[in-house]
């Protein structure tokens, strides 16, 4: 009997170890917000990554970062694996906002706030926040730069945009039509590349499927290598008179690059004026040599101190602030929304170095 009992106590003891243990493995393994990113092969999301390890020191709470590499499988089995790790709350950046109603879908069930980051998820209701830069104004000030530098009447314009799989993609053009269509009614351009943009010339909004033939049209995918070929291609087809002085509306700074070296090696391009956005490191080199006209800078600071604030609030049971909502197709989403700075070789010095956002020595033939 006496022997019965010590056995029993040490069974207690060792499973009351193993208990602990279990515990102890299971808190070190504990996510509270978990964070995913589209791509480690754009810099815009290599930087954004850099930003929130900045923000995260000296935060309480645990915090993992994955990147879905170009795949909505990948980004289901990141959000699947954190939301095994415990997380409390989802900050994800989509590849394809569509694609990653599913992966939400999941994470709401398991009882995780989600927050889209950056690019909104749509035609879902699993999606409680979004936190965004005014899109639709990045898309208006790359309008608004080509308006403004344009050279007399009749310039050709060549149309580029995102993927038609962010929804960024349409409010950015969205904004830049809004500008540029009076500017093709009234003469001062003319559309060089995109018979679907042609054909709607006259209208001054588009809905959501006028957007999507022409950017089915001018897409770059997001990517620098499809937004060259397409370059090439548009002025291999170009006729003269598509050709001296023009204008080039580029949606973002990895596009811009390469369509920019595009038209620069085309003799017969006399000058161009490119725009892009996300103020890349090597796109403020561009800037500074004269081969990207302008771009857009969106603080991505800004972005990730607003996402982890939001983080935050709801993991301290309080409701984030908005300012706003943005409609995702099934839903309206509360929203923060940040604003943006257009940059060019005029004041690339003030808004980028002597803010601290770069350092001064990242860049050469800085004045
Ligand atoms: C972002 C841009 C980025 C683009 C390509 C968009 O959703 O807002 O900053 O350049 O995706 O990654």
């Amino acid at each position: 009997m006496k022997r019965g009992l010590k056995a029993i106590s040490i069974m207690v003891v060792v499973v009351l170890l193993a208990m602990a243990a279990a515990a102890c493995g299971s808190s070190a393994n504990k996510v509270d917000v978990g964070i995913v990113l589209p791509t480690k092969d754009e810099p815009r999301w290599v930087q954004d990554e850099q930003r929130f390890k900045d923000a995260l020191k000296g935060t309480n709470y645990s915090t993992e970062i994955l990147f879905s590499q170009g795949s909505s499988a990948k980004e289901k089995d990141n959000v699947d694996s954190l939301v095994a790790k415990g997380i409390k709350v989802l900050i994800i950046c989509p590849q394809d906002g569509d694609a990653a109603a599913a992966a939400v879908e999941g994470a709401q069930k398991a009882g995780v706030k989600v927050i889209s980051y950056d690019r909104l998820i749509t035609n879902t209701s699993a999606v409680d926040y979004y936190v965004t830069f005014d899109s639709v104004a990045v898309g208006k000030a790359q309008g608004q730069y080509l308006i403004d530098h344009a050279k007399g009447k009749g310039e050709p314009l060549y149309l580029y945009a995102g993927a038609a799989s962010d929804n960024n993609a349409f409010l950015f053009f969205q904004g830049a039509w809004s500008v540029l269509q009076p500017k093709i009614a009234d003469g001062t351009f003319k559309i060089a590349n995109s018979s679907e943009a042609v054909a709607l010339q006259g209208n001054s909004t588009l809905t959501r499927d006028q957007e999507s033939k022409i950017i089915g049209q001018i897409t770059t995918n997001w990517d620098a290598n499809e937004a060259k070929n397409k370059a090439q291609t548009n002025l291999t087809a170009a006729a003269a008179d598509m050709k001296g002085d023009v204008a080039i509306l580029a949606p973002n700074d990895g596009t811009a690059r390469s369509i920019a070296d595009v038209f620069a090696s085309d003799k017969a391009v006399t000058s161009y004026v490119v725009t892009g956005q996300d103020a890349e490191k090597a796109s403020v080199q561009y800037i500074i040599d004269g081969k990207q006209s302008m771009t857009v800078f969106k603080d991505v600071r800004t972005l990730v101190k607003d996402a982890m604030g939001m983080a935050v609030s709801l993991l301290d049971g309080k409701t984030p602030e908005t300012t706003g909502s943005y409609n995702n197709g099934k839903i309206d989403v509360k929203a923060k929304q940040t604003n943006v700075i257009v940059v060019d070789k005029s004041n690339v010095k003030s808004a980028l170095i002597d803010s601290g956002y770069y350092p001064a020595s990242d860049f050469k033939g800085l004045q």
